[in-house]
């Protein structure tokens, strides 16, 4: 009686286990969900800024530290042949790789700055939060302007 249902259990931890592999071998995937964590800290920190959100160091603190992850890791998702399909990526990005690797750095460094200034538990108060983030979300729009396409 019992053997039916751990069958259904062990397939279905394959299943998952099959799909992981799948999504870690495709670099467009794991590229859009560090920008959507990207777009989710930038949503909070925004919302901060505006006062809309109570802001807190330890909040600040995680908006940064993702930010700078994020920054630090996106750039090794764009293999060659990886510029069509499912993708916003604009083929700027292989033409002029030089210029794309001179935006991914102008971005990290701008997170890794925060980062420094944030300190052990974030920055004191918003800020303090603001000044070390403006330099951050200025790279949002002239990186999309220049190396993404509208679709
Ligand atoms: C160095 C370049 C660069 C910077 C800086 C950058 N982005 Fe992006 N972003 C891209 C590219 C390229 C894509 C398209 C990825 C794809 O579709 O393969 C993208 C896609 C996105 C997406 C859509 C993800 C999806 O699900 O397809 C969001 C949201 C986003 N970026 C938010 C932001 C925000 C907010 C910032 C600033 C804090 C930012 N990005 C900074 C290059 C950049």
């Amino acid at each position: 009686m019992r053997k039916p249902f751990f069958g259904m259990v062990l397939a279905s931890v394959a299943s998952i286990g099959a799909t992981s592999v799948i999504a870690a071998g495709d670099p467009i995937a794991i590229r859009q969900s560090i920008m959507q964590s990207v777009g989710a800290a930038a949503g909070l920190g925004g919302g901060m800024m505006k006062g809309e959100i109570a802001y807190t160091p330890a909040a600040g603190k995680a908006v940064i530290a993702a930010m700078d992850a994020s920054a630090h890791s996106f750039g090794s998702f764009f293999p060659a042949g990886t510029d069509t399909g499912d993708t916003t990526a604009s083929p700027k990005i292989w033409e002029d790789a030089a210029g794309f690797e001179a935006a991914l750095a102008k971005f990290a460094g701008a997170s890794g700055a925060a980062m420094a200034a944030s300190g052990k538990n974030g920055p004191a108060d918003v800020d303090a939060f603001k000044a070390a983030m403006g330099p951050v979300f200025g790279n949002c729009k002239a990186c999309h302007q220049d190396f993404r396409v509208k679709k």
